[in-house]
C-alpha cells in the first residue's frame, strides 16, 4: 500500500531559484540560505520518495482572475515551468502521476473536498523554487510530483482548519491506493513577508517560530489562526503559511521534527523549512 511517510514545508522565494539558475548560490547574501537546505539534500537522497505531492500557490501565472480555484490538482503527465516574465526556468520538465492523481481525486472529492482537476498547466515559482532548494539540479527531477495549488492570491483563501481537514484527507486517499509508494507532502510558501503598501517588507520572526511551534506540537491550534491574523502578524503574503497545515495534517498526530531552519532575509521573505517524520 502506498503511505505517506514524511512532510517538508518550505518558503519559495523567486530570487532563490534565480540564485540557483544564475549560479550565485555561494555569494555572501546567499550562502546562509543554501547551507541551510544542505540537510534536506542529503536526506531526500536518503529517504527517497516514488512521488511527492506538492501543495503550493499559483501566483497568477496559469490561474489568473478569471478562474479561481480554491484547491486544484494537477492530473496531467506533466507540467512545464512557466515563464514569469523573464523566459521559462532552467529547470526540468515536472513529471506528474496521473494514475495515483486520479485515485486521490476520487477519494478526495467523495470524502467532501470540491477539487477543481487540472489536466494542463504551467506551473510557476510556488512549485519549481521548492524542487530547486531541495533537489538541486539534476537533469530531471528524480521522483514524480502531484501539484495541488491552493488559492492564497484572491480574497477569501481557505481557513488553516479547512487545509488540516483537507491534509488528513490526503493521507486517507494515499493509504488506500494498492500499490507500494513512498509519498511525501510538501507544504510551501511563507514565513512571513509582504510585498505591496505601506507595510512592505514586514518580518516577524517571533510569530514565525511561533507557528512552527503549534505545527508540529498543536496542529489543531495552528489551524485556528484566522485570515486576519495572518495578515496583521504575518503580512499579506504570510496567508501562503495555510499551505504548511495540509502537510502537516498528511502525517500522524505524533511526528518527529528532523530538521528545523529559520533565516531572515531572503529577498522580502523569512525563509523558513522544516522537515517532519511520523513518529511510530
Ligand atoms: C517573494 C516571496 C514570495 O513568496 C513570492 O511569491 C514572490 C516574491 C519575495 O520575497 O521577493
Ligand atoms: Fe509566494
Amino acid at each position: 500500500m502506498a503511505e505517506v511517510f514524511a512532510a517538508l514545508t518550505t518558503s519559495h522565494v523567486p530570487a532563490m531559484g534565480a540564485a540557483v539558475d544564475l549560479g550565485k548560490t555561494r555569494d555572501e547574501y546567499w550562502r546562509p540560505v543554501f547551507e541551510g537546505y544542505e540537510f534536506a539534500k542529503r536526506w531526500i537522497a536518503e529517504t527517497r520518495p516514488d512521488v511527492v505531492i506538492l501543495v503550493y500557490n499559483d501566483h497568477a501565472t496559469a490561474l489568473g482572475l478569471d478562474v479561481i480555484p480554491t484547491f486544484a490538482l494537477g492530473c496531467g503527465a506533466e507540467f512545464e515551468p512557466a515563464d514569469e516574465g523573464w523566459g521559462r526556468r532552467p529547470v526540468p520538465m515536472v513529471k506528474g502521476d496521473p494514475e495515483l492523481a486520479a485515485h486521490i481525486a476520487q477519494s478526495l472529492i467523495l470524502d467532501e473536498f470540491d477539487l477543481t482537476l487540472i489536466n494542463r498547466m504551467d506551473v510557476d515559482h510556488g512549485l519549481t523554487v521548492p524542487l530547486s532548494m531541495v533537489f538541486g539540479q539534476p537533469e530531471a527531477w528524480p521522483c514524480k510530483v502531484i501539484p495541488l495549488a491552493v488559492n492564497v492570491v484572491q480574497y477569501p483563501p481557505p481557513t488553516g482548519n479547512r487545509c488540516l481537514r483537507l491534509g488528513h484527507a490526503l493521507r486517507k486517499a494515499v493509504a488506500s491506493y494498492d500499490r507500494d509508494l513512498r509519498v511525501m507532502v510538501w507544504g510551501t510558501g511563507g514565513m512571513s513577508h509582504q510585498l505591496q503598501g505601506p507595510r512592505a517588507g514586514l518580518i516577524n520572526s517571533e510569530f514565525d517560530a511561533r507557528f512552527m511551534d503549534l505545527l508540529i506540537d498543536a496542529p489543531e491550534d495552528a489551524a485556528s489562526i484566522r485570515h486576519v491574523d495572518y495578515l496583521r502578524e504575518s503580512g499579506s503574503e504570510g496567508i501562503e503559511l495555510v499551505m504548511w497545515l495540509i502537510a502537516r495534517g498528511a502525517l500522524t498526530p505524533k511526528i518527529r521534527t528532523v530538521r528545523r531552519f529559520y533565516h531572515v532575509p531572503a529577498s522580502n521573505t523569512a525563509v523558513g523549512h522544516l522537515i517532519l517524520e511520523n513518529a511510530i
